[in-house]
């Protein structure tokens, strides 16, 4: 969740490329920031506490260095400040590092005994001391880090620099993502992609347990001691594809891209009148049941594959939070297939579940859509999005090529149960043309979103309802309003207002209803007029096909009817676009929310 970027090179312009990579990382953590780098003899470190901005005006870009470390903090142990800011130096070890160490209140005991004194209150703090006395008793540098590895438990991507060694650049990985950018005469490290994405296009992944000795000529990767073969990959992303490309924001960009991010995660699997569908997807018919498991907005679109899959594929779903299933007793059963879902393939908790999973010998299926991720490798089976790379925090077109995908699946396993006519997938393949279509469409609506975003900005609540597929909904358009808002805000089934939260409705309170699926929709209009009778100012999101119950909306939103399967793509969109304006007129930081960081490897 932190960020890290390192380089070694040929030329002095190290302090350049630090900065311009935590710039480009700073979505993954950005409460404070620092660098370590070589010039006048020494590992010279600059920290600061707060924004990017803080650092870089202490920093001067022209210093001099072939060498360094940066770091983009998202706090864990100890509170943001600079003390607690990495790089951290100990002894001879200056270091940055991704992750939690989970023993590190043991080893700091132990290492104040040998006489260290602790300045922060990180558990990073504790691994460069450890490195330092390990050093003390080795002297070798490449050594220490390979002992290292024994005893920390926890998780960790780290980048190493020792003072007796100012030409090389040392980094240890264990469940916390971390890659090696080469190029001649200048390599880098980095937690993710975009840090290093316009140095280079190749790089080498590190897996667990092995480690790296990064010279400006040379990269070395190591596992128990053996010299490894180096695995160059070349990035799937260009340089283009991580920037705002014209608009105000990286969310605004990501919520308009979702057209294309439609089309390209359907199509592999939509041609030769869906025999791809059927050929390219493993066989779900052999699961008596399905349990899905994530977190956050990903969580959400299970929720969502869960009607879907119950509803076309007659097979019981069901979704659980992955910090919530890592800790309960397990009821898998032998047929139940588990599905985690994650943007990033790196969430903790969600890869956590997917190891008690396997272990408890179920088959596994990814749904991700970072390429490579930990998550993705894992997995017996995956199948990718195609969203390409998301970087506002809150996420919007990863979540809808999730949801893509879930009723992908969905279709895949009713076609294969003979669940669904003929009539109705003829149908459904014009609508799935259309959608690209009709989500540009809603996206156009902006003048609506901006003026609901104006009669909502006053309140402090604001409640989303809806029922079955729709209440999906609406928690992943009450999370979004509150993440990037900061407004609080509640999602509800309708029909269970009436037992609490209908006494929190006043005069204007406002309420969102989402009303796509015609099964169900007078009872959730009964719902609407319950509220409305109680002074709610209700914004209605519904097509045509719902009873009609315009005199309860103050402000509607129609969305064009489609195959239900695919009707939650088209709703996802106004709820992003409130969330999204409303931010905006609240003057949130909205690619960045407070607290927040977009790729949570931490439990
Ligand atoms: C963080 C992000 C969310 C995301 C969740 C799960 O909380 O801010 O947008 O839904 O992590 O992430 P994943 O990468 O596993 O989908």
């Amino acid at each position: 969740m932190c960020g890290i970027v390192g380089y070694v090179g040929n030329d002095d312009n190290c302090v350049r490329v630090l900065i311009n990579g935590l710039k480009r990382l700073d979505y993954r953590g950005y409460d404070s920031s620092g660098i370590a780098y070589f010039n006048n003899g020494k590992f010279n470190i600059i920290k600061e506490e707060g924004k990017l901005t803080n650092l870089i005006s202490k920093v001067n870009l022209d210093s001099k260095s072939n060498i360094g470390i940066g770091h983009t903090r998202w706090a864990t142990h100890g509170a943001a400040n600079k003390q607690n800011a990495h790089p951290h130096k100990m002894g001879k070890f200056t270091i940055v590092h991704n992750g939690i160490i989970e023993n590190y209140d043991e080893l700091k005991k132990d290492l104040i005994k040998k006489g260290y004194k602790f300045k922060s209150d990180t558990d990073t703090e504790v691994i460069s001391a450890l490195l330092d006395y390990l050093y003390s008793k080795e002297n070798d540098v490449l050594k220490v880090v390979q002992k290292l590895n024994f005893f920390l438990k926890g998780s960790y991507a780290l980048g190493i620099l020792c003072d007796d060694d100012k030409d090389a650049l040392y980094a240890l990985k264990k469940n916390s993502p971390l890659i090696i950018g080469v190029s001649d005469g200048k390599n880098y490290i980095a937690s993710d992609v975009p840090a290093i994405l316009n140095k280079t296009k190749k790089y080498v992944a590190l897996e667990d347990d092995c480690y790296a000795k990064i010279t400006k000529d040379d990269v070395k990767i190591f596992k128990d001691g053996k010299n490894l073969d180096l695995n160059v990959k070349e990035f799937e992303y260009d340089d283009a594809s991580i920037s705002k490309q014209g608009y105000e924001h990286f969310m605004l960009k990501e919520i308009n891209e979702q057209p294309e991010v439609f089309k390209k995660t359907t199509n592999p699997y939509l041609k030769n009148n869906f025999e791809w569908l059927l050929k390219k997807m493993p066989d779900f018919t052999k699961y008596k049941c399905i349990r899905i498991v994530a977190c956050g907005s990903a969580t959400h679109a299970g929720l969502i594959g869960k009607q879907m899959i119950e509803k076309y594929a007659n097979c019981e779903v069901n979704v659980e939070t992955a910090s919530e299933f890592r800790y309960r007793k397990q009821f898998l059963k032998d047929d139940e297939l588990v599905i985690v879902i994650s943007q990033s393939g790196e969430t903790a908790d969600t890869l956590e579940a997917l190891k008690i999973a396997k272990d408890n010998g179920n088959d596994t299926l990814g749904i991700i859509n970072e390429k490579g991720s930990t998550i993705a490798r894992e997995a017996k089976m995956v199948l990718y999005t195609e969203a390409g790379k998301e970087i506002a925090v809150a996420t919007t077109k990863a979540y809808s090529a999730q949801v893509a995908m879930l009723s992908l699946i969905a279709l895949n396993l009713s076609l294969k149960k003979d669940l669904i006519d003929k009539k109705e997938i003829k149908e459904l393949l014009k609508d799935v043309k259309k959608i690209p279509d009709y989500m540009q469409e809603l996206l156009s609506n902006k003048e609506l979103y901006r003026k609901i975003a104006n009669d909502i900005k006053d309140y402090n609540d604001v409640f989303f309802i809806g029922r079955e597929v729709d209440y999906a909904l609406a928690q992943e358009g009450s999370l979004k309003l509150k993440e990037i808002s900061y407004t609080h805000s509640e999602a509800y089934a309708a029909g269970e207002l009436k037992h609490g939260t209908i006494s929190l409705i006043d005069e204007g309170t406002p309420v969102v209803a989402i009303v796509t699926d015609d099964e169900i929709a007078p009872k959730t209009i009964s719902n609407i007029k319950e509220v409305k009778s109680r002074g709610a100012h209700v914004i209605g999101i519904t097509n045509d096909s719902c009873s009609d119950a315009s005199d309860y909306y103050d402000e509607l939103i129609k969305i064009p009817k489609v195959n239900d399967l695919f009707q939650p793509l088209l709703a996802i969109i106004p709820l992003q676009m409130i969330a999204y304006e409303l931010a905006k007129l609240k003057g949130c930081n909205i690619d960045k929310p407070k607290n927040l960081a977009k790729s949570v490897t931490v439990e």
